[in-house]
């Protein structure tokens, strides 16, 4: 297929609605090098929370398409996002995908670099040489309470929006006192999105994850929100109860369609995905009421679904590696003095 941008656009025209759409959208390697033109080299992509990065020179990093990125916390405390590319002859800087460092040294030549990037040395590069022009090339990065976004575009896309729209559910979760407890990172064989395909029905969990169907109802009037963005009695009931306790709940859906957020009821009876039911630690991470206020779930298109329960906290990052792969990262997030 020739993916030019008319003949996507067409492709996209005749989609039935209700419908996957074509073959090419998922398989094609000219329709996956226009999704990370247009998409991911443009949009804000959800990164890693804030508390993996927990002490001075903490650093991960992340590849997106051809570009490599090293996220880092300075010695002043800010978290910040570079090109994990050296300015002298482009090696990558950071191997590992995450550590920790006093600088941040290129293997290759050993220029070094303060961790907000200014170059610090370079062996005889003579007198002419002006250190201060070659300082690491900033990405774009944001710290939504607690969730670090980075955008690899020089003219990025609104992100105030939906940070003034996120924060107040947010902040009773009190990201900012989170240590990770696991990560897990997989391969899933499958175009980008399919994977989001996948993770916006929940028509194949009763056959597929009964032991998250435990916790997480099926029951369209209680997990569900109609097309128009109505929801049910049982469900706006809900959403009333949390608010009264001062945790955020309403749908919104927002940005046209590119990020939304709801706080939906669990089973009957249940706080978190456990089991049984129950809370999985006791040391909750967040101030979140009533205990049985459910989880807040939050998506941001193309990269990141959350789920934030009263005692814990999941994140999981979306990353297209291939027309056919994408790597999905979890994170499972608890209180820094949980046990
Ligand atoms: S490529 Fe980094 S110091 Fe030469």
């Amino acid at each position: 297929m020739t993916a030019n941008p008319t003949s996507i656009h067409q492709r996209l025209d005749r989609r039935l609605s209700g419908f996957s759409l074509e073959q090419p959208f998922y398989v094609s390697p000219e329709v996956y090098a226009l999704d990370l033109q247009h998409i991911f080299y443009r949009e804000w992509l959800y990164a890693v929370p804030a508390c993996q990065l927990a002490r001075t020179g903490s650093y991960v990093t992340l590849r997106v398409g051809a570009y490599e990125v090293v996220i880092v916390r300075g010695r002043d405390g800010e978290v910040r996002a570079f090109h994990n590319s050296c300015r002298h002859r482009g090696s990558l800087i950071c191997k590992a995908r995450q550590g920790q460092v006093a600088k941040l040294v290129c293997p290759y030549h050993q220029w070094t670099y303060e961790l907000d990037g200014k170059l610090i040395w370079a062996n005889d590069m003579g007198p002419d040489f002006d250190a201060s022009k070659y300082g690491l090339k900033p990405v774009n990065l944001r710290n939504l309470d607690g969730l670090i976004y980075i955008c690899l575009s020089d003219t990025p896309p609104d992100f105030q929006t939906f940070a003034q729209l996120a924060r107040p559910y947010l902040e009773v979760h009190d990201l900012k006192d989170a240590k990770v407890a696991f990560t897990s990172t997989i391969i899933e064989k499958g175009n980008w999105k399919l994977v989001w395909e996948n993770n916006r029905e929940c028509y194949h969990c009763s056959s597929n994850h009964p032991a998250l169907c435990r916790s997480f109802p099926l029951d369209p009037e209680v997990a569900g929100v109609q097309a128009d963005g109505g929801v049910s009695k049982k469900l706006q009931v809900h959403f009333d109860r949390c608010e009264a306790a001062g945790t955020p709940a309403q749908f919104v859906l927002a940005g046209d369609g590119q990020y939304r957020l709801a706080r939906m009821p669990l089973q009957e009876k249940a706080l978190s995905y456990t089991m049984d039911g129950k809370a999985a630690v006791s040391r909750h991470l967040g101030r979140v009421a009533p205990p049985d206020a459910g989880t807040l779930l939050m998506f941001h298109y193309p990269s990141t679904w959350n789920h934030f329960l009263p005692d814990h906290s999941l994140t999981f990052r979306v990353m297209p590696i291939s027309p056919t792969e994408t790597e999905v990262t979890t994170t499972w997030l608890v209180h820094k003095d949980a046990v």
